[in-house]
């Protein structure tokens, strides 16, 4: 697995870092791969809050661009908008809260990265695009989808069709971001929130970040068959059906 997505854990706190710095953190297809297995790692892990960075002065500029040009269109859609789309699910649908640390650029593929997670806490000088149409391509890890549902129709119109290109103050009246913070803070300010979401009830936290999703139509199937199952993986009837299956003999509900 390539070491430019790396995942370390502390206490409770899984960092989730993009470390690609020369490149402004580019997304190319062994990252996509990377931070898809990073997530189902921290899934069955004990981590409680994610932390989602970039290292160097970039948050994320987006996919690489430099690597499309080697790309069938039936590759580019079979491996990089797929493969894409999967990690970014696992990532939105990570059962731990996920705080993204906007401190630096988070444009295209890298808005679409940070769309993924449940806050977004941005530095005074960063900014955030949807850049694709200048280049003749369309948003394709779901900026027009799950950024619709997540920052609304309009704000992601004037992003990904005229092109507009948002400060973080204005990224946070558009509810893009949702808190500003001095530049080369984001990480503390990241941190300090991990650490109040620490002292909630994990359990509590999950199961509301899974009604959430549930509510914005992300991940819905699974949701109802996770708590629906939970709930019937601890009933006296399951017990009994269990019981009875192991004794030979019909279930006395
Ligand atoms: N894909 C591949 N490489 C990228 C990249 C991307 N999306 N974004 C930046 N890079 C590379 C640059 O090519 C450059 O590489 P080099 O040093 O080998 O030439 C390096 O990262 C640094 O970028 P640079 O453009 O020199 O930094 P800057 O501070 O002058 O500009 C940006 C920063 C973000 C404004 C500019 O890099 C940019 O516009 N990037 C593309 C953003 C984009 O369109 N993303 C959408 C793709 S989905």
């Amino acid at each position: 697995m390539t070491e430019r997505v790396r995942l370390t854990q502390d206490n409770g706190v899984a960092l989730l870092l993009l470390d690609r710095a020369d490149k402004l953190n580019a997304l190319d297809l062994d990252m996509v791969r990377a931070l898809g297995d990073r997530c189902r790692e921290i899934e069955r892990s004990n981590a409680r809050v994610v932390l989602l960075s970039g290292a160097g002065k970039a948050f994320c500029a987006g996919g690489d661009i430099a690597a499309w040009s080697a790309l069938s269109p039936e590759e580019f859609g079979r491996f990089w908008l797929r493969e894409g789309h999967a990690a970014f699910d696992a990532l939105a649908r990570l059962r731990q809260p996920v705080i993204a640390v906007l401190d630096g650029h988070a444009l295209g593929g890298g808005l679409e990265l940070a769309a993924c997670a449940d806050l977004r806490i941005a530095e005074a000088h960063i900014r955030v695009g949807q850049p694709e149409s200048g280049l003749g391509i369309v948003p394709g890890w779901s900026g027009t989808q799950r950024a619709v549902r997540r920052f609304g129709a309009q704000t992601v119109r004037r992003m990904a069709l005229m092109g507009e290109v948002f400060s973080a103050d204005a990224a946070l009246q558009l509810g893009i971001v949702d808190r500003v913070v001095p530049t080369g803070t984001a990480m503390a300010a990241a941190r300090g929130v991990a650490q109040q979401l620490l002292q909630r009830g994990g359990r509590a936290s999950e199961l509301i970040k899974m009604m959430i999703n549930a509510a914005e139509g992300e991940d819905r199937e699974r949701v109802i068959d996770t708590l629906a199952g939970t709930v019937a993986a601890g009933s006296a009837e399951l017990a009994e059906g269990l019981d009875a299956f192991r004794q030979r003999r019909p279930p006395q509900f």
